[in-house]
């Protein structure tokens, strides 16, 4: 919560410059006010009239501005503020910033203050990966300026890789944690998250597995994290498997992560987010299988694994408060996630398409649908850090 915090928002021209709108709003959400300063380019991205009527104060966008230097000159601006943050904070700017250069009212104010500073940088991947731009990073982060994201993902221009603004959503978490003695509302809630794909060996060399990546389960974990919520983050060999502020459980076959989630009970809140495998091998070969001792492929047979969310949201005692599932499906999608809910018995499902075309698994967006007792509602495509964001205040909404 912002309750009497006061931010300085500093927009600068790119074309993620439209979600600084939504952080305005988040940030008025959260209880916070925003006066919002414009660079000339960010005003050929957004409208500074919109940004004045979302903030309710008038967007500057001129040194000049500030016609009245003895009511609201610029030291004043940027001191009065109790954060200043530049989001998007473009290529440039964060240049201005890290070499102390002022020639407007953005930058201006970015230097005449001791006030901390936040920056949210979005830019071309090959701007974000030059040379000087490390460079420009590294002397801001010594000088104390907190640096939120960029993402990973594919750019207005085409090309692909870091250099997305972070989502709203992840800059509101950042602003809130930067607040010390921000109230966290799952302070003193213990939730488990399961993540990642399991593996179930078929002797000592092989496994069957699937491509789950652990981003969307690492992202709701420190969501969850961020939020004051105590987390068991139970995950499979994934490429992302390490939450900030969680403990970690790795486990490798589903019977593994069904008995870590077992000894992880009892919790608040229970998110299942991995991709389980249903079956493992009935008996897998103590040695390896070796080519000659077959003619034709080696058969192999198969046990039911358990189903670990249906087993949690079943349990007559010791269920977690809240059980919230995934659904992973490949066409038919509303349909056959109705009938996942109905049949597993949690309170939550996500549902989402993973059909390759549309590149969930190991991507960083996603379509969710997501069902509770009231029907379901469609969240429409967003990244998996703005989903885990959305969840984590919704599970803390829950509590309120
Ligand atoms: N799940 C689980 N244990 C399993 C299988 C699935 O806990 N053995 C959980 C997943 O973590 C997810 C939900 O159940 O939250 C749905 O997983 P999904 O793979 O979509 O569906 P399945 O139940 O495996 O059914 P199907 O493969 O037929 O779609």
């Amino acid at each position: 919560m912002l309750h009497g915090k006061h931010i300085l928002l500093v927009i600068s021209g790119g074309i993620a410059a439209y979600k600084a709108q939504t952080l305005i709003r988040l940030i008025q959400k959260a209880g916070g006010t925003v006066q919002a300063i414009l660079t000339k380019s960010a005003a050929e991205f957004v409208s500074p009239l919109t940004v004045a009527a979302l903030s309710g104060k008038p967007a500057l966008t001129e040194l000049f501005d500030l016609t009245q230097e003895t009511e609201i000159g610029h030291i004043e601006l940027s001191r009065s503020a109790d954060l200043i943050v530049a989001a998007p904070a473009t290529a440039n700017l964060l240049a201005k910033l890290a070499h102390g250069l002022a020639d407007d009212l953005a930058s201006t104010c970015l230097l005449a203050t001791d006030t901390p500073i936040m920056t949210a940088p979005a830019m071309n991947v090959r701007m974000w990966e030059a040379a000087a731009t490390r460079r420009n990073m590294a002397t801001l982060r010594e000088n104390g300026v907190i640096v939120v994201g960029p993402d990973e993902g594919e750019m207005a221009c085409g090309e692909y890789g870091p250099g997305r603004m972070a989502e709203p959503e992840a800059i509101l978490a950042a602003i809130e944690t930067h607040f010390e003695g921000a109230p966290k509302p799952l302070a003193g809630r213990y939730v488990i998250v399961t993540s990642g794909p399991t593996r179930e060996p078929i002797d000592p060399v092989r496994y069957i597995s699937n491509a789950s990546s652990g981003k969307q389960g690492t992202a709701i974990a420190e969501a969850l994290a961020a939020l004051g919520a105590k987390v068991s983050f139970i995950t499979g060999p994934a490429e992302y498997a390490n939450p900030q502020g969680c403990d970690i459980v790795r486990v490798t076959a589903a019977r593994e992560m069904d008995a870590a989630v077992e000894k992880a009970l009892p919790a608040d809140v229970a998110v299942f987010c991995a991709a389980v495998a249903d079956w493992h091998v009935a008996n897998p070969a103590q040695t390896k299988i070796k080519k000659e001792a077959f003619e034709d492929p080696p058969p192999l047979n198969f046990a039911p694994n358990p189903d670990i969310l249906k087993r949690i949201s079943t349990l007559e005692s010791g269920r977690p408060d809240l059980v919230i599932g995934f659904a992973a499906e490949t066409g038919d999608l509303e349909a056959r996630a109705a009938r996942k809910f109905a049949a597993k018995g949690c309170d939550w499902l996500l549902a989402n398409d993973v059909s390759t075309h549309h590149g969930v698994f190991g991507g960083n967006g996603t379509d969710i649908v997501f069902f509770d007792s009231n029907g379901h509602e469609r969240w429409g495509a967003m990244t998996k850090t703005a989903v885990a964001q959305k969840l984590a205040q919704k599970v803390a909404a829950h509590f309120r």
